[in-house]
C-alpha cells in the first residue's frame, strides 16, 4: 500500500478514535500541572480539551504535548472569565466533566495585587460554575455536572500539627490562599444547593519534577518563587545561589518542612479523581501529598545526590507568610481513590534537573 494511502487510513482511524473518546475540559491545561495531567488523561483513553489563555504558560507546550502523545491537541484559546466563551466551549465539546486548574498562583504577587487574584481565581471559578450550570443543569443528555478542582494545602493556613488530615480547620495566610479557601466554600454551597453536582476537591501539597521525556516541565515567569525551579536555575548557573528562607524554625534542621510530590503522581491523582466521581457520583475532598516532610536542606542534599551538581546556598531571613511545617496525611486519597504517590524526592530532583538541562531557558529554548 502506498505510504500516503496508509497515512490517510491512520488519520481517519485517529479521527474516529479521538471522536469516540470521552472528552474532558481541562482549564489551565497548558500550565505546569495541566500539561502533565493532559498526558495522563490521554494515556487513560480520555480526550482532554485544553482551555487556556497562556497568561502563565507557553504556547510551545501544545506542540510538546502532541509530540509526547503522538496526536494533535484540542485547544480552545481564551479566558475562563469569559463566561459566554466557556459556555460555547462546553456546548461544542460536550465534555463529561471539567478539571479546573486555570488561575493565578504566585503567593508574593497575590500579596502585592490582591484584587488581581480575587478577580482571576474567584471570578474565574464563578464564571466556569455558572457556565456549567447553564449547560448541565437541569440534568439532561450531558449528565450531571462533574468538576475536579485544584485546591491547595494552603487552605490549612498555619496547621496546629502535622501530618494534616482533610478535617483540619481551614484558614489562609495570604490572598492567594484566601482565593482557594473562598472557592472551596463556594463549592460547598453549590453542592448543598444542587446535590446533582459531583465535585472532587484536590488539595495539592508541593508539586515538583517533570515528565521523564523532559519535553514538559515547570517554566515560571521571571525569577522562580518556588524551591525546586529556583534550585535548578542555581544549578545551571542562571542564579548565583539559593537563599534558604529561615534557619530557625522549630524543625529538625531549622529550615521549613514541606511535602514534595512528583508532578506525575499529582497528574495521576486527577485521572483517578475523575474516575471515582464518574463511578460513584459521590463528591469528596482529598489531600494529594506523599505523607513525608522534607526540609529545605533535605531537598538541597537530595538534589546534589541525584544530579552531582553543587548548589551554593545561604541561610537568610524567614519569608513572610511561610509556615514551619506542612505535610499531608494522604490516607483518605488511598482509601477513596486507591491513589498513592510512588516517586521519591530523588526522582523529583533528577527529573526537574533533566528538564532544566534540556530547556535551559524553559519553553523559550525552542525544540528540545
Ligand atoms: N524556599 C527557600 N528558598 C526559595 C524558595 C523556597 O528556602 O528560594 C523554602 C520555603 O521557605 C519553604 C520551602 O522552600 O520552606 C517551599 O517553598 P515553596 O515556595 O516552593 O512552596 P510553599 O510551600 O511556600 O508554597 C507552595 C505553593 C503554593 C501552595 C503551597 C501549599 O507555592 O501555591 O505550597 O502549601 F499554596
Amino acid at each position: 500500500m502506498p505510504l500516503v494511502a496508509f497515512a490517510h487510513i491512520l488519520f481517519h482511524l485517529y479521527k474516529k478514535v479521538s471522536h469516540q473518546a470521552p472528552r474532558i475540559l481541562l482549564t489551565g491545561g497548558a500550565g505546569y500541572i495541566g500539561s502533565h495531567t493532559f498526558v495522563k488523561l490521554r494515556e487513560a483513553g480520555i480526550e482532554p480539551v485544553i482551555l487556556d489563555n497562556f497568561a502563565n504558560s507557553h504556547p510551545a507546550v501544545v506542540d510538546r504535548l502532541a509530540q509526547i502523545t503522538g496526536a494533535p491537541v484540542l485547544l480552545e484559546r481564551g479566558d475562563v472569565l469569559d463566561q459566554p466563551f466557556v459556555e460555547d466551549v462546553l456546548r461544542r465539546h460536550a465534555p463529561a466533566g471539567v478539571i479546573h486548574l486555570a488561575g493565578d498562583k504566585a503567593v508574593g504577587e497575590s500579596v502585592a495585587q490582591p484584587l488581581k487574584y480575587f478577580r482571576s481565581n474567584i471570578g474565574g471559578a464563578i464564571s466556569l460554575l455558572q457556565a456549567m450550570e447553564a449547560v448541565y443543569l437541569p440534568v439532561g443528555a450531558l449528565g450531571a455536572p462533574l468538576l475536579v478542582f485544584s485546591s491547595s494545602a494552603t487552605v490549612y493556613g498555619d496547621p496546629a500539627t502535622v501530618p494534616i488530615t482533610e478535617d483540619f480547620p481551614r484558614g489562609h495566610t495570604d490572598p492567594y490562599g484566601h482565593t482557594k479557601l473562598v472557592i472551596e466554600e463556594m463549592l460547598d454551597a453549590v453542592r448543598a444547593a444542587q446535590p446533582a453536582w459531583r465535585i472532587g476537591v484536590l488539595r495539592y501539597f508541593n508539586p515538583a519534577g517533570a515528565h521523564p521525556s523532559a519535553l514538559i516541565g515547570e517554566d515560571p515567569n521571571g525569577t522562580p518563587a518556588n524551591l525546586m525551579p529556583y534550585l535548578t536555575q542555581v544549578a545551571i548557573g542562571r542564579l548565583p545561589h539559593l537563599r534558604v528562607f529561615g534557619g530557625d524554625y522549630p524543625t529538625p534542621d531549622g529550615t521549613g518542612v514541606r511535602d514534595y510530590i512528583h508532578i506525575q503522581d499529582l497528574a495521576d491523582g486527577h485521572v483517578v479523581a475523575l474516575r471515582a466521581l464518574q463511578r460513584t457520583g459521590e463528591s469528596f475532598t482529598v489531600n494529594l501529598g506523599t505523607g513525608r516532610g522534607y526540609s529545605v536542606l533535605d531537598v538541597v542534599k537530595a538534589f546534589v545526590d541525584a544530579t552531582g551538581r553543587p548548589v551554593p546556598y545561604r541561610i537568610v531571613d524567614r519569608r513572610p507568610g511561610d509556615v514551619a511545617q506542612c505535610y499531608a496525611d494522604p490516607s483518605r486519597a488511598k482509601a477513596l481513590l486507591g491513589w498513592e504517590a510512588r516517586h521519591t524526592l530523588e526522582q523529583m530532583c533528577a527529573d526537574a534537573w533533566r528538564w532544566q538541562q534540556r530547556n535551559p531557558q524553559g519553553y523559550a529554548t525552542g525544540a528540545a
